[in-house]
Formats: C-alpha cells, sequence, structure tokens
C-alpha cells in the first residue's frame, strides 16, 4: 500500500462549522435553540415561533409573529398540478420515497424561488417549505391509504391543518381536539433543529455547491430516512411492538449487548448524548398525557418501553457506554396513539427538521467561511502502478 501520507487539512478543531443556532452539551443533556431551553420552549412556545426564533435568532413580539404566521398560513396550498405528480407514485410507496421526489421537484413548480442570490427568493423559499411540508407529508400519507387530498384551511394553527390534512376525509370531518394539536406541535418544536447531525450536515454540504434550496432540503430528507438517524423513530416503535410484553425484554437485552449481534436497540444511543437526550424526558411526559386524553389505557407498548429504559439504565453494559433513550424512543407511541402508521413517523420527523435545515442553510450561504465545502481524505489505497493489458493479468 502507498505510504500514507499526511497533510495538513489547515484545521485543528474537529468542528465543521461555526454556528450560532442550535447548541448542545451532551455530557448534561442540555440542548438550546437560540440560547432557549428546549424544555422551556416545548412548555411555553409553540412551533411556528420556535420557527420564527431559529430563522431569524430573536423571538418575534406580537405583531412579528402575527405577521409570521399569517405568511406562512397563506402559502401551505401546493400547486395543483402537483396533484399529478402524486399520481406518477406506486401507492405502496414509502411516505419518505415520495417526499424526497415531490420536494425536490419543488423547483420545478416554484422556479422563481430558487435563485440563492437573490435574498428575496431565499426568503420565498424558506416560507414555501415551511409552509407545504405538512401539506406534502398529508398528501404522501392520503395517497398511500387510496384516501382523497385534503386540502389546508387558513382558520386551523399549524399542528390542527396538519392532523385535519391527514384524517379528515370527505365522509366525516376530523374532529380537532385542542389537547392532541397541542401534542403534535410539541413533537414539531422537539425535533425543529439538532445542530450538526448528519441530514443538516447534508444540507449544509448540498447547499454549499450553490444548489437550490428544494433541492438541498429534499437532500437533507433522503439523509434523514436512515434507520441510524430519523428512521429509528419508526424502528424503535416497531422493536418495541416485536418485544411486545415485558417479559420478553431480557432477551432484547442480552441481543443488544452481543457484539456479534447487529441488533441494536432502537431509540437508544446517540452521537452527542453521553447523558438523557432531553427531548426524550418531555417527550416521556408527553406519552402519558396523550394516551390519557386518548382513554388508552395499559397501552404494552408504553409499558414496555418505560420497563425497558428502566432495566437499560440499571445496566452496567449501557451505563459504562452511556447509553440513554434518544428523541426516538418515545415518539412512535405517540404518533401511534394519534392514528400515525409507522410509515409516517420520519415524514413528520422531516417536516418538523425543515425550519432547522433551512436555518442551517441561510446560516451557511450568508457566511462563505463557513461552508463545509469539499471534505478532504487521507488516502491509504494502492501506490501509483502501471496498467496491465487482460491477457497478461
Ligand atoms: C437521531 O445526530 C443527531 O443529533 C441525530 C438526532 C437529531 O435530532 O438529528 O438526534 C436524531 O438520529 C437520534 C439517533 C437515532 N438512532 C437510533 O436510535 C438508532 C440506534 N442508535 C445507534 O445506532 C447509535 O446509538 C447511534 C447511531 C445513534 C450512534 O452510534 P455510535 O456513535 O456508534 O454510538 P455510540 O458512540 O453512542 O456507541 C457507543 C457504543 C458502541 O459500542 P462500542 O463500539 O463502543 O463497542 O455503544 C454501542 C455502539 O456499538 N451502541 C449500542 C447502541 N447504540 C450504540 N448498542 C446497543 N444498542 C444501541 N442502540
Amino acid at each position: 500500500a502507498a505510504d500514507v501520507f499526511t497533510y495538513d487539512p489547515g484545521f485543528t478543531s474537529t468542528a465543521s462549522c461555526e454556528s450560532e443556532i442550535t447548541f448542545i452539551d451532551g455530557d448534561k443533556g442540555e440542548l438550546w435553540y437560540r440560547g432557549y431551553p428546549i424544555e422551556q420552549l416545548a412548555a411555553e412556545s409553540h412551533y411556528l415561533e420556535v420557527c420564527y426564533l431559529l430563522l431569524y435568532g430573536e423571538l418575534p413580539n406580537a405583531d412579528e409573529l402575527e405577521k409570521f404566521e399569517n405568511l406562512v398560513t397563506r402559502h401551505t396550498m401546493v400547486h395543483e398540478q402537483m396533484n399529478n405528480f402524486f399520481r406518477g407514485f406506486r401507492r405502496d410507496a414509502h411516505p419518505m420515497a415520495t417526499m424526497v421526489g415531490v420536494v425536490g421537484a419543488m423547483s420545478a413548480f416554484y422556479h422563481d424561488s430558487t435563485d440563492i442570490s437573490d435574498p428575496h427568493q431565499r426568503e420565498v423559499a424558506a416560507i414555501r417549505l415551511i409552509a407545504k411540508l405538512p401539506t406534502i407529508a398529508a398528501m404522501a400519507y392520503k395517497y398511500s391509504i387510496g384516501q382523497p387530498f385534503v386540502y389546508p384551511q387558513n382558520d386551523l394553527d399549524y399542528a390542527s391543518n396538519f392532523l385535519n390534512m391527514c384524517f379528515s376525509v370527505p365522509a366525516e370531518k376530523y374532529e380537532i381536539k385542542p389537547e392532541l394539536s397541542r401534542a403534535m406541535d410539541r413533537i414539531f418544536t422537539l425535533h425543529a433543529d439538532h445542530e450538526q447531525n448528519a441530514s443538516t450536515s447534508t444540507v449544509r454540504l448540498a447547499g454549499s455547491s450553490g444548489a437550490n434550496p428544494f433541492a438541498c432540503i429534499a437532500a437533507g430528507i433522503a439523509c434523514l430516512w436512515g434507520p441510524a438517524h430519523g428512521g429509528a423513530n419508526q424502528a424503535a416503535l416497531e422493536m418495541l411492538q416485536e418485544i411486545g410484553s415485558v417479559d420478553q425484554i431480557p432477551e432484547y437485552i442480552k441481543r443488544a449487548k452481543d457484539k456479534d449481534d447487529p441488533f441494536r436497540l432502537m431509540g437508544f444511543g446517540h452521537r452527542v448524548y453521553k447523558n438523557f437526550d432531553p427531548r426524550a424526558k418531555v417527550m416521556k411526559e408527553s406519552a402519558d398525557e396523550v394516551l390519557d386524553l386518548l382513554g388508552i389505557e395499559n397501552n404494552e407498548t408504553l409499558k414496555v418501553a418505560k420497563e425497558l429504559e428502566r432495566i437499560a439504565l440499571e445496566d452496567d453494559f449501557f451505563i459504562e457506554k452511556k447509553l440513554y433513550p434518544n428523541v426516538d424512543f418515545y415518539s412512535g407511541i405517540i404518533l401511534s396513539a394519534m392514528g400515525f402508521p409507522t410509515a409516517m413517523f420520519t415524514p413528520i420527523f422531516a417536516l418538523s427538521r425543515t425550519v432547522g435545515w433551512i436555518a442551517q442553510w441561510k446560516e451557511m450561504i450568508a457566511d462563505p467561511q463557513n461552508k463545509i465545502g469539499r471534505p478532504r481524505q487521507l488516502y491509504v489505497g494502492s501506490d501509483k502502478r502501471d496498467y496491465v493489458p487482460v491477457d497478461s493479468r
């Protein structure tokens, strides 16, 4: 092999970029959006206000908030021809596959907001994405179950609108339950941003080439789909349902510890958190609230989740490896109780994270020094050699 050569990549820190948007302390289990702790935002704020905060750096005053909410509300419809676009997919396509395709195609429908050198077009693209992602996610769901698309309604708040577009049918209006909409809104807030995770880094990298915002967000959605990342919420619930009852937990703990077994506890562990993911704590409280609100008692899956967490947190293997529940461990229980199939869990993560991707993309565009650009490598392949014709090999 070639002598491994070393080169100075030009930086010493391991940081890939500087950002003012989100702070995570993995050891303490802290998460702040623009300095505000996630626990306070989840309890006191609401998603569109958090969107404003992530995008512009400060909490809006009443007038700014009203203007922003009106702007988003009036961009929730998608181009009517998109309905035909959806009809090109197989009905049984995973909603994430549909979302990657449709969001990527937005630059074909909204080409008047693709020139990233124009600040106004950047702003229009940002609003269109935040406003239309719930509509596209709901359309992906409706299409997959063979029900007609439901148009957004301007008299509904962001979360209620999404629930209505998913669950209303011509034969029967969906009954908006404010507490359920509040729980949905909280889930959006908990997923809104998370520093330089894989999908956000994907969006930044795509954006560093000057690609249009719709293409960059589609790249982020594609990356998020992976089971090690945003796809874990679907995998976590399916794992809890496979475990089925608390007496089956020891078998799965054993498998998680077995180096030769590829099985991992989905919804556990994190690249950064070596303590509780603060979002998981809020999600766990919300799970109790939602199941209670829906009159669901003795939910076996929630029982398994809580017992699995209890056992794991007392087990040396998990303590040594600092493995704690992450944002994906409880979210599926809430979404399933609300009526969503597991295939819709990651699309909901994607629509929630769109504002974080956009905020990080805008920050990168505004500061060329902050571009991830083109990562270098350490070459450890074959030394230089001459071609050998096939009859001499
Ligand atoms: C998200 O980056 C983000 O911020 C992402 C995210 C966001 O908001 O954007 O927070 C969202 O993606 C949350 C993570 C969701 N993924 C899962 O729940 C999938 C299961 N988790 C693992 O695949 C894993 O924990 C990762 C991928 C999340 C992290 O992988 P690492 O970096 O290998 O995990 P680690 O450093 O914490 O691992 C330490 C050790 C390793 O063993 P050793 O190599 O030291 O022997 O713990 C093991 C891992 O093999 N380990 C697990 C485990 N997770 C890690 N063992 C069993 N079950 C697990 N879940």
